[in-house]
């Protein structure tokens, strides 16, 4: 199944804080708890997320008891901003809200408005897979036969609706009959490298190692990885990245190296409203993410330390080779190559 799709006028999602151990999808059927959802990250992943907020509309404007467009607007407008403050990094959130929002407002008939709604959102949730696999086909040029590629997190289909951004570019490479291996980086605090890349690379069949997040400027500056790979969380208009917590250090580490390093993300991901990286908003998340943790049973850290969670940083732009859409690859100067390639989607 996709890791978020409309089921008979519900909102499904695979429940990934449980995986690898289990398996389990659950069904919504409130806005309230689809904000929840994304809040708690039963879905994460900038492109799964965008995905499920736009559903989240579809679900607001189909339960709106309203009779007229303006009722449906208000309720629509309430439902936007709920899902809104469920997390504040990633633009695809706001970028799918909006979306649906611009589409219901083009109607003038309640029915219409509220089947607008669920066409937009499925529109989005369809358009995200076909997005991946262009950019994994795209991506794909950029990976050498017999790779060793460092990744980050996960961007693989749990991050999406299908397919993947970064681990769909290694995807790609995989079914072209390119050699590689990739470098699972574990991604404290959650772990989603080691929980949920290392569950999808081992049920694709493609050769990986898992590393501990600290291990990763080790195996860089002896020669072990031949490129880096991540996601991207929001992209400023000059090309400075927000992503997963941890992503600057390889970044730093990578061009110490000469290591080339590329952020694979739709055009949906890039905000050409902020000029720099400095004006992302960067979540904090609860301090038990990084408390909780238990090792040998037991906790990791006494009880009631002082604790800082960002949940994602910003890597300056220097720092990185290119940044791959799907419309084509971007090289710096970014400022002047990103903007015309969203704007006008030429490659
Ligand atoms: O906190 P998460 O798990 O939602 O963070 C996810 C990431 O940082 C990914 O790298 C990013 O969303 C791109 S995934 C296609």
């Amino acid at each position: 199944m996709r890791t978020v799709e409309w089921h008979e006028g519900r909102v499904r999602l695979i429940d990934q804080r449980l995986l690898p151990s289990e398996f389990r999808v659950v069904e919504l059927t409130e806005v309230e708890a689809v904000a929840r959802a994304i809040r708690e990250m039963v879905v994460r992943g900038a492109p799964a997320i965008g995905a499920t907020a736009g559903f989240g509309m579809a679900l607001a404007a189909l339960r709106s008891p309203a009779r007229d467009r303006e009722g449906v607007l208000r309720d629509l407008e309430r439902a936007a901003e709920i899902l809104r403050a469920a997390r504040p990094t990633a633009v695809n959130l706001a970028w799918a809200v909006e979306r649906v929002l611009r589409r219901v407002a083009e109607e003038r008939d309640p029915g219409r408005m509220r089947e607008a709604a669920l066409e937009e959102a499925q529109a989005i949730a369809d358009e995200d897979v076909a997005v991946n696999r262009r950019m994994g086909e795209i991506g794909a040029s950029v990976v050498p036969d017999g790779a060793t590629i460092l990744h980050h997190c996960n961007t693989g289909a749990l991050a999406t609706v299908d397919y993947g951004t970064a681990l769909g570019v290694i995807r790609a490479a995989h079914e072209q009959g390119k050699r590689v291996h990739v470098l699972v980086d574990e991604t404290r605090p959650r772990l989603q490298g080691a929980r949920l890349t290392a569950w999808e690379l081992q049920r694709l069949g493609i050769p990986f190692t898992l590393i501990a997040d600290n291990a990763a400027g080790h195996f860089m500056r002896t020669g072990q990885a031949d490129l880096v790979l991540v996601g991207a969380d929001r992209i400023a208009a000059n090309g400075d990245v927000a992503n997963k917590i941890g992503t600057y250090k390889l970044a730093v580490v990578a061009k110490e190296n000469g290591i080339p390093f590329y952020v694979v993300a739709p055009t949906s991901t890039v905000d050409l409203s902020l000029s720099t990286g400095e004006e992302i908003p960067i979540e904090e998340r609860p301090p038990e993410e990084v408390t909780a943790l238990t090792l040998m049973g037991k906790p990791v850290a006494p009880e009631g330390v002082p604790v800082a969670n960002p949940a994602f940083d910003v890597t300056p732009h220097r720092y990185v080779t290119g940044i791959v859409t799907e419309r084509g690859i971007a090289y710096p100067p970014f400022h002047l190559t990103l903007p015309p390639l969203v704007e006008g989607g030429t490659e």
